[in-house]
C-alpha cells in the first residue's frame, strides 16, 4: 500500500477549483485517487470537461473523473457563477477538447467505493456544492466512519455571504445537500468564505507566479485571466481563491494558526436566510461541536503552495 495519503476531491471546476487541483496534484504526500464532479459554478457538462482538461494539463490521465449530479438535490437552481468563472467555468479561452473520457460510475457511487478501498485513510475534500456527497451519505450513512478527514470549502460563519447577503455559494447552491452532509458527518473541517476573504493574494504577486515557465502556469494564467480582471475591478488589490485555501489546509493541516470548534447547522428554509451556515458561537443549543472552522492560516505557507503548484513542470 502506498504511504501517500489517498485524496478524493469532489469539485465543480471552476477557476479556484482548478488552482486547488493543481496544488493537490503537486503534493508529494498525497495521491489523488479520483475527482468526483458536481454542477455548481457552471453546468455539469462543463465541470466534467474542465476536470478532464485539468487532468491532462498535469499529465495524470490515470486519475478517474466521475460525473455526478447535474443539479441540486431538491430545488431548481437558476443561478450559477458563470459571471465569475466564465460561461464554460474556465475563463472561456476555447481550449481544445481534452483527451480521454469520464468514467461510467456515478460520483456518489465512486465516493462510496473509494471510501471502502481507502477505509480509515481517505482524505475527502469538497470544493463545490455538496450534492454528490449528500447522495452518497443517503445511500450509505456509514460513510463518515471510513473517511479519515473531511474538508469542506463552504459557508459563511458570521453570515457574510457571497451569493446572498448571508449564504456562501456552495451551500447556497444546494442547501439541502449541505444540511445532509454537515449534519451527517459528526466532525469536519470547514474553510468558509470569510476565511477566504482573510487570505487574499496580491494580484501583482500572483501575476509573477503565473509568469513561470511551466505548462501549468501558462494554462492557469489563461483560464484565470477573466476572473482576475473581474476580481480586481470588484474587490481591489487582493484576489481570493476559496478552494485553494481549503486545499492548502487539507494538504498541510499544520499551517492552521487559529481554529474554532462549534456546532453548525444549515438553514434550509426562510425568505432571507436560506443557505445560512448558523454557527452556535456561544454554544447555546447544547449540540455537539461538529465543525472545526478555519479562522487563520499561515499566509506564507499558503502562498508557497500556490506558487510551487504553478511553477511545477
Ligand atoms: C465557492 O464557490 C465557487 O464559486 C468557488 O469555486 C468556491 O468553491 C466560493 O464561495
Ligand atoms: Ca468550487
Amino acid at each position: 500500500m502506498s504511504e501517500k495519503i489517498p485524496l478524493l476531491i469532489d469539485t465543480d471546476p471552476g477557476v479556484d477549483d482548478a488552482l486547488a487541483l493543481l496544488m493537490a496534484f503537486h503534493s508529494e504526500a498525497h495521491e489523488v485517487v479520483g475527482l468526483t464532479i458536481a454542477a455548481g459554478n457552471v453546468g455539469l457538462d462543463h465541470t466534467v470537461r474542465n476536470a478532464l482538461k485539468l487532468r491532462e494539463v498535469v499529465a495524470r490521465p490515470d486519475v478517474p473523473v466521475f460525473p455526478g449530479c447535474d443539479g441540486p438535490l431538491v430545488h431548481v437552481q437558476r443561478e450559477d457563477a458563470a459571471h465569475v468563472h466564465g460561461r464554460d467555468g474556465f475563463g472561456d479561452i476555447g481550449y481544445p477538447d481534452p483527451a480521454g473520457a469520464a468514467a461510467d460510475e456515478h460520483a456518489a457511487l465512486a465516493i462510496l467505493r473509494l471510501s471502502h478501498e481507502h477505509a480509515g485513510r481517505l482524505l475527502l475534500v469538497a470544493l463545490g456544492p455538496l450534492t454528490n456527497l449528500a447522495l452518497a451519505l443517503r445511500l450509505d450513512p456509514t460513510l463518515p466512519q471510513r473517511v479519515a478527514r473531511l474538508v469542506v470549502m463552504g459557508g459563511a460563519v458570521t453570515a457574510h455571504g457571497n451569493i446572498t447577503p448571508v449564504a456562501e455559494f456552495n451551500v447556497g447552491f444546494d442547501p439541502e445537500a449541505a444540511h445532509v452532509v454537515l449534519s451527517g458527518f459528526p466532525k469536519y473541517d470547514l474553510a468558509d468564505w470569510e476565511a477566504t476573504l482573510a487570505h487574499g493574494l496580491h494580484h501583482r504577486q500572483a501575476e509573477e507566479w503565473l509568469a513561470a515557465d511551466s505548462p501549468r502556469a501558462r494554462f492557469y494564467e489563461a483560464i484565470s485571466r477573466q476572473t482576475r480582471l473581474w476580481s480586481e475591478d470588484r474587490r481591489g488589490e487582493l484576489w481570493h481563491s476559496a478552494d485553494a485555501l481549503a486545499m492548502a489546509w487539507a494538504l498541510e493541516p499544520e499551517g492552521a494558526l487559529e481554529l474554532a470548534e462549534r456546532p453548525l447547522a444549515v438553514e434550509t428554509e426562510g425568505r432571507l436566510a436560506r443557505g445560512l451556515t448558523a454557527v452556535d458561537w456561544n454554544r447555546q443549543t447544547g449540540a455537539a461541536d461538529n465543525a472545526r472552522i478555519l479562522l487563520r492560516y499561515d499566509q506564507a505557507r499558503f502562498e508557497a503552495r500556490v506558487q510551487a503548484a504553478l511553477a511545477a513542470a
